[in-house]
């Protein structure tokens, strides 16, 4: 039995949840859910788009499953990671039969440093202009690069890829490439090498079959995975985690899409599998293939799906599909 922490939040967020959790009712996993408030919604209401309640349930839970907050998601999620320390953030770039995407059967992930560098937001106007401070500690390249070859080695993907600036930023990106070399000592027998920035944007759109899991700082990280998300198609589809030492909180990349809010008709995939993200991260792995196989069902059938995905099918019609492929 899990304790799961359940913030539906706003807008199609509280569609994709409420198709997901019926999904996740056909696994044979025990999940003891408490609902939390976050969002818009709820700051128009009290004032306080995330309320000290929901940080405390998220912190006594095993994990948490986040829809999406609208306009005060810097106040949700960002606030959300900085309190529970939520250093990793993983985002898969993964093609899925029936979906638009530029190349068939990409799967690598991105590992990307989520506390520090250009986001600590440490910014100040000068005489004629501004300047911004980027902080790389060795305290957070050291775990993040960690997380990067442990990850690898659990999932058995043989190649870990540090991406950076070192030739400019000498010091800040000196250190991160120094550190991952440092840790990649520890883990003999996976490959390993090194990619400016720039270049690996490049490969991404000519060759990102050469990759395999990506480890970088934030805002590197924060830029490559919108590309990554756009080489697999489409928001609809891309989930993330978020993890820390002590829990997980897995979220679609989306928002709250109030153009299509209220409609019944937004993709439940993203959000179905950051619970498969979040599967695995519990070591549920067999749940985690179940689930994500039945959504695979689907997808390449092609016929029960929303229509971003080219289908006439309602969020919740999509869903029961899935449902269906998990009890057959
Ligand atoms: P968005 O991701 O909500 O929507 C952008 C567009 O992507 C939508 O208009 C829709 O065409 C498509 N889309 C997204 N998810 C979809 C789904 N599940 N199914 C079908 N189509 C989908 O981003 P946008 O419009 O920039 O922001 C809307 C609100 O969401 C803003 O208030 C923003 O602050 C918030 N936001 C929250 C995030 C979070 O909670 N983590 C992340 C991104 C935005
Ligand atoms: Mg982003």
């Amino acid at each position: 039995m899990y304790k799961i922490a359940v913030i539906p939040g706003d807008g199609i967020g509280k569609e994709v949840m409420e198709a997901t959790l019926h999904v996740l009712e056909a696994l044979d996993v025990e999940l003891d859910y408490t609902f939390a408030d976050a969002g818009d919604e709820y700051a128009e209401k009290t004032g306080i788009p995330l309320p000290q309640e929901t940080i405390d349930i998220v912190k006594e839970s095993r994990a948490c499953l986040f829809g999406a907050a609208g306009e005060t998601a810097a106040d949700v999620i960002v606030k959300m990671r900085q309190e529970l320390d939520l250093y990793v953030n993983l985002r898969p770039v993964k093609s899925y039969p029936g979906t638009k995407c530029l190349f068939d059967n990409l799967d690598f992930v991105i590992v990307r440093e989520n506390t520090e560098g250009l986001y600590i937001g440490m910014e100040e106007y000068t005489e004629d202009g501004a300047t911004a401070l980027r902080v790389i500690t060795r305290k957070a390249s050291e775990r993040i690069c960690r997380f990067a070859f442990e990850y690898a080695k659990k999932t058995g993907r043989s190649k870990v890829t540090a991406v950076h600036k070192a030739n400019v930023l000498k010091k800040t990106d000196g250190l991160f490439r120094d550190t991952f070399y440092k840790v990649a000592e520890d883990y003999q027998g996976i490959e390993l090498d090194d990619r400016y920035v720039d270049a690996t944007a490049m490969f991404f759109l000519t060759k990102p079959q050469m990759f395999d899991v990506i480890v970088t700082t934030n805002l590197f990280g924060d830029i490559l995975s919108d590309e990554g998300a756009g080489l697999v198609g489409g928001l609809g589809l891309i989930p993330s985690a978020n993890i820390g030492e002590k829990q997980g909180l897995f979220e679609p990349v989306h928002g709250s899409a109030p153009r299509h809010a209220g409609k019944g008709t937004a993709n439940p995939s993203a959000m179905m599998l950051s619970a498969v993200m979040m599967f695995d991260y519990l070591e549920e792995h067999e749940e985690a293939r179940r689930l994500e196989n039945a959504l695979i069902g689907v997808l390449s059938e092609g016929k029960v799906v929303t229509p971003d995905l080219g289908g006439s099918s309602s969020t919740m019609e999509m869903a029961e599909e899935v449902r269906k492929k998990l009890e057959d």
